[in-house]
């Protein structure tokens, strides 16, 4: 009760959030309807019946079937008006958010179409309540490097909007060597970087990111565990780690909450951060995941304290901008 009052309260960051993933089944059936897209789902417990995987695979084909009613700017825009507002309501005062360009590409879909409606939404809440939004332009992994580089280009008109640079997508047989291109050209190009890593894939793809790829924080990490070296090593380093609680379970990560290796990271003094990932499909948006931390795995105030202090200074703000929320 203490606690869940105190969560709801404090003001939180959000590092890992693939604004696909926050597509509510509501606004899914809605635009599927408007746009003329079949779906398999009759009514909202339809969707959330089907949330129940196996692995990252079996989510990736909903979320990106999912993804698919979204054709005009207009839904961009209510895309990501839906998400600000759980921020406003959650008291989540910074999000940095993946977009994803190549998902909306097989309709057809325009990076111009879908910048117009994100960054409208984005103008709306930064002045109708101070929300700080940061976007992430994320890459699918499973798609060739060309695609990527070509993409990188393509988005050259947006680059304002865009801190980083991310990677996200099927982990197996789709290593972060592979994509080195890549993140030396938008290191050149200035971005920040970061990249999904150790979620289905093995400690030695937490390991590649950062050396081969040069990323400054891990989206996920938590095969990090299998390499006590590693580990020790993202300490000593202060490489962050976005971990996705919800996520992991529903994911088959792990298969309980209580079985999670957030304690054993906390534990060897790496900056862990908690996020939501794809909270439509995961069962629950930032305040959620708190929450259920809090109940299957003791979190009290105090380390969830320690949670969103590493949140603020593992984002892709400025120092300014960073202490401003200290
Ligand atoms: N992992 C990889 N790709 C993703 C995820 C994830 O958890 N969510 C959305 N795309
Ligand atoms: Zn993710």
């Amino acid at each position: 009760e203490d606690f869940e009052r105190w969560i709801r309260g404090a003001p939180k960051c959000e590092l890992h959030l693939h604004i696909d993933g926050s597509l509510q089944p509501r606004r899914l059936l809605e635009l599927a309807k408007k746009n003329g897209v079949a779906l398999p789902y009759a009514s909202e417990a339809d969707v959330e019946a089907a949330c129940a995987f196996t692995d990252l695979q079996s989510f990736l084909d909903l979320y990106y079937h999912g993804a698919s009613v979204l054709r005009t700017e207009e839904d961009f825009y209510h895309l990501m008006g839906d998400y600000l507002a759980v921020c406003r309501s959650e008291r989540i005062v910074h999000a940095e958010i993946m977009v994803e360009p190549q998902t909306y590409a097989p309709q057809g879909v325009s990076l111009d179409t879908v910048m117009a409606g994100f960054s409208a939404a984005i103008d709306d809440a930064s002045r109708g309540w101070g929300q700080s939004v940061a976007l992430i332009l994320s890459f699918l992994r499973h798609l060739p490097v060309a695609e990527a580089l070509a993409q990188l280009e393509a988005a050259e008109p947006w680059r304002e909007h865009f801190v980083a640079i991310g990677l996200a997508s099927a982990e197996r047989d789709h290593p972060p060597a592979d994509f080195v291109r890549l993140y030396a050209a938008a290191r050149e190009r200035g971005y920040r970087l970061t990249a999904h890593a150790g979620e289905e894939g093995p400690a030695a793809f937490v390991r590649d990111a950062l050396d081969v790829l040069g990323v400054e924080r891990i989206d996920h990490g938590v095969r990090a565990v299998e390499d006590p070296a590693l580990v020790e090593r993202l300490a000593r380093e202060g490489i962050p780690l976005t971990v996705c609680p919800l996520s992991n379970v529903r994911l088959r990560v792990f298969d309980r909450l209580a079985d999670h290796t957030l304690p054993q990271f906390l534990e060897a003094g790496v900056a862990v951060t908690v996020n939501s990932d794809d909270p439509a499909y995961f069962g629950g948006y930032l305040t959620e995941n708190f929450l259920a931390l809090h109940r299957e795995l003791g979190l009290a105030i105090p380390t969830a304290r320690r949670l969103l202090a590493n949140a603020i200074d593992a984002s892709f703000l400025s120092s300014a901008a960073r202490a401003r929320l200290r």
